[in-house]
């Protein structure tokens, strides 16, 4: 059952990105579509029966928990048929035997993310090295790039205003792209921790939220009709701001994933970041259960069945350890030798889970997790296993 449980997780996970790529997928169908002429009939029915497959993908993708192999095969297909269909669209194109509104490079922009998606199907491992976790922003960074010059070509000349943010967007979307593939070309000599990536990623979620606020506003006044443009849909503006929220959440995922070289000797207060807090639930259960560290997925899910608590979202445990404590908000970490001094307040009623990067720790090995109230009064101990 506990078991079960877990599989689901990691299943619903992957499951919600293909769910994600397949609309996306439909919607560049729509957009080739309607960016060809009226006389391209054939190509015009290809990208309909496009559209009409990824529907029909979406809705059984909608019916299921889990991915069998056919529903993958059928998904895999499909990709490399849009593709090749994407493929031959701009061979045209560049050939000029196909004259139409669609820019080659926004063909070539749907290529590369169903090339990206089909990489995902084919099952590409979570990026963890820093040359991975650069391409990954890479990747990202260059379709974010692509996103505003495609704006700056579908706004109408008046639009001076949003042309010039537009532009403004232009000249730091290229800069952090140009950032990116130093960074990257560095991380090709493997290091252990580089810390400029942490800062550059911290750079690029700022800049890339102020973009995703851009878009929505675009959006809003492409769908109330307050702005002049050869926009086809709303579904285009729509599909580029969803494109960057899913870049925000992989950026989320990658930060927890960067290692972080020491500047100095670790010991001291550790940082976390809160997984989970209730102030509202009541738990019965013994003192000593309601304080535990966890170093993996099943620890973790085993403590919070006891007491009924919903496994928070996805947490990185090559990377972090668990902490939690129930009736208690955990207030600070601290480092004595091998032992993790975690400072509580008590509270009437809730939980609080917190996540910690495990390098932060300086040897791999056995802590003691030691669970002290402000006034220095220990409530319980727990034992954790560090690995190299
Ligand atoms: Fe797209």
């Amino acid at each position: 059952m506990k078991k079960e449980r877990i599989k689901n997780q990691i299943v619903d996970d992957s499951l919600n990105d293909i769910r994600f790529w397949v609309a996306r997928m439909k919607e560049h169908a729509l957009f080739i579509k309607l960016g060809l002429p009226a006389d391209r009939v054939g190509l015009r029915e290809e990208a309909q029966d496009f559209i009409d497959e990824f529907e029909e993908l979406e809705e059984r993708l909608n019916n299921v928990t889990e991915i069998n192999t056919e529903l993958l095969q059928n998904l895999i297909d499909a990709v490399s048929d849009l593709i090749g269909f994407k493929q031959d669209i701009l061979n045209m194109l560049v050939e000029c035997e196909l004259r139409s509104s669609l820019m080659p490079s926004l063909v070539d922009h749907l290529i590369s993310e169903a090339i990206y998606f089909q990489e995902i199907l084919i099952n590409t491992p979570e990026p963890n090295t820093f040359r991975e976790i650069l391409q990954e922003e890479v990747f990202w960074l260059q379709i974010m790039e692509e996103h505003v010059e495609f704006i700056i070509h579908l706004l109408d000349p008046s639009e001076k205003t949003l042309l010039t943010q537009a532009e403004q967007f232009r000249e730091i979307f290229s800069r952090l792209l140009e950032i990116a593939r130093d960074l990257e070309s560095m991380a090709e000599s493997l290091p252990d921790c580089f810390n400029t990536v942490i800062r550059f990623t911290n750079e690029v979620i700022e800049a890339t939220t102020e973009l995703r606020d851009f878009k929505a506003a675009a959006h809003e006044l492409v769908e109330d009709c307050q702005v002049l443009s050869t926009v086809p849909t709303p579904i285009l503006t729509a599909h580029v701001r969803l494109e960057t929220d899913k870049f925000l959440e992989e950026l989320d995922e990658l930060k927890d994933n960067i290692p972080e070289c020491d500047a100095e000797p670790p010991t001291g207060e550790f940082d976390f970041e809160t997984l989970a807090r209730n102030n509202t639930d009541n738990f019965r259960g013994r003192l000593e259960e309601r304080f535990f560290g966890a170093t993996n997925l099943v620890e973790l899910t085993n403590i919070l069945d006891e007491f009924g608590i919903q496994i928070p979202s996805r947490t990185d445990f090559n990377r972090n350890i668990v902490i939690g404590a129930i009736e208690y908000d955990i207030d600070s970490l601290n480092l004595e030798n091998m032992t993790i001094q975690v400072v509580v307040n008590r509270k009437q009623r809730g939980y609080h889970l917190i996540k910690m990067l495990k390098n932060q720790l300086p040897n791999p090995g056995n802590y003691t997790l030691e669970f002290v109230t402000t006034r220095g009064t220990t409530l319980d101990r727990d034992q954790i296993n560090i690995e190299s």
